[in-house]
């Protein structure tokens, strides 16, 4: 992640920020980790939920995690709603892959939308990638919604992948390229990306 971004971006947007957590949101990360409601339909692994402890999850979160993903908070108005991930870049494809996950308190204030339109934004105006790709479970229709409003389509339907569960979890493969780039890019089950 380091050869994608010189250094953590803060990107900023109307009300939102997406910037790197602090020691001083533990507390809103212990929130969101402990929702279940949250991580139904997301994989086993993610990173903020690595340690029992949401202090050391975020002390870790800029060395150790960093390599394979970089996670920002979202913040609305400068308050903490949830989480925005990029992982899996893959330099020489120009492709990477992103996710987000909010506090249900803030579900349907269009807060995801905007967050990923940033995300989004920050991809193709500042780093060389092209391909922006995101797995999304079937049933996920408000992710679903998500991507669709920022641009996305839907390139590949029920790709098992390896989520973490004992069988491999059927997800829909979603796309957005930069405009004016015209390389096409085929999903390959379990690549988790
Ligand atoms: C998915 C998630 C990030 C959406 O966040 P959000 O801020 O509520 O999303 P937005 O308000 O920007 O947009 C949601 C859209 O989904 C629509 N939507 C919500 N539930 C829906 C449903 N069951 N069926 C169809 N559309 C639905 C909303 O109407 C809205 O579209 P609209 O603005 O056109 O009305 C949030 O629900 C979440 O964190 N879920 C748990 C984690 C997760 O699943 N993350 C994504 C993993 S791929």
């Amino acid at each position: 992640m380091k050869k994608l971004f010189s250094e953590i971006p803060r990107i900023c947007g109307g009300d939102i920020e997406l910037r790197r957590l602090c020691s001083g949101d533990a507390d809103a990360l212990r929130e969101l980790t402990k929702s279940e409601e949250v991580y139904r339909y997301l994989p086993t692994f993610l990173f903020e939920k690595k340690y029992d402890d949401a202090k050391d999850a975020i002390a870790r979160m800029y060395d150790e995690c960093l390599k394979e993903s970089l996670i920002l908070g979202i913040f609305s108005d400068g308050e903490f709603c949830g989480l925005a991930e990029f992982y899996g870049y893959r330099a020489p494809l120009l492709k990477i892959s992103i996710g987000y996950r909010l506090l249900p308190r803030f579900w349907g204030k269009g807060i995801a939308t905007r967050a990923l339109g940033l995300m989004t934004g920050r991809l193709f105006c500042d780093t060389n990638v092209k391909i922006i790709t995101a797995s999304v479970i079937p049933e996920n229709k408000a992710s679903a919604a998500v991507l669709e409003k920022n641009g996305f389509r839907l390139a590949a339907h029920s790709v098992p992948e390896n989520w973490g569960h004992a069988l491999p979890t059927k997800a829909d493969k979603w796309i957005r390229t930069a405009s004016g780039y015209r390389r096409g890019y085929s999903f390959h089950p379990d690549k988790n990306t």
